[in-house]
């Protein structure tokens, strides 16, 4: 792999990250605006809504998206990896599970990117049945092409209507390329 400014490899930019913060800043506001009643975003028991991030590519999304977000907010952090082969599609073990619970709280999950949607189908059942008062879903992309079960999405920021493969903003290739503050196409000879 060459060295050096990784923006050198980029064919193409899709989403810039002027156009990612200004939709990250609309997202943050539906947000709170939707989990706000009375000036708080609290529940009955001053609980603020948990928003919760799916590692490792939810990260830039997250960071950014709650500091957009002008009410309470806790967030806590999952790391999932899929089975593979032979296996339910979706079915994933968890590398990093919550640290608090989320039983009768408003939970939100937050993912950077929905492809086929087995990964959120799955966290959607395993995460309801802990209980938690609203089980919601946000995402940055939503890559609809690829889609191979039906989600049900409450907030989105883009919808990607082709099939491409995508870096930046926290996706990546080989671990590389999510720290781009945008969401871009490789060079063909930067894919092995
Ligand atoms: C990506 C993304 C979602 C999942 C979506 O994670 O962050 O979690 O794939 O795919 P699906 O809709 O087809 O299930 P990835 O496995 O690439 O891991 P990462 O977040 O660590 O990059």
């Amino acid at each position: 792999m060459a060295q050096g400014a990784i923006e050198n490899r980029i064919s193409e930019v899709l989403y810039s990250e002027e156009v990612i913060q200004a939709r990250v800043r609309e997202l943050g506001e539906k947000i709170a605006s939707d989990y706000s009643t009375g000036g708080s975003a609290c529940d009955a028991e001053g609980r603020p809504p948990m928003l919760i991030c799916i590692l490792q590519g939810a990260l830039v999304f997250l960071a950014d998206l709650v500091r957009q977000i002008p009410t309470e907010v806790e967030f806590d952090f999952i790391c999932v990896a899929s089975y593979g082969n032979g296996t339910s599609p979706g079915a994933v073990r968890f590398i990093k599970d919550l640290e608090r619970p989320i039983e009768g709280r408003d939970a939100l999950l937050v993912e950077d990117i929905i492809d086929t949607g087995h990964t959120i189908r799955y966290l959607m059942r395993s995460f309801a049945a802990r209980k938690p008062a609203s089980l919601r879903v946000c995402t940055l992309l939503d890559k609809v092409a690829r889609r191979e079960t039906s989600v049900g999405i409450d907030y989105t920021g883009f919808v990607l209507k082709q099939d491409r493969f995508i870096v930046g903003y926290g996706m990546d290739y080989a671990e590389l390329y999510r720290n781009l503050p945008y969401i871009a196409v490789l060079k063909p000879e930067y894919i092995r």
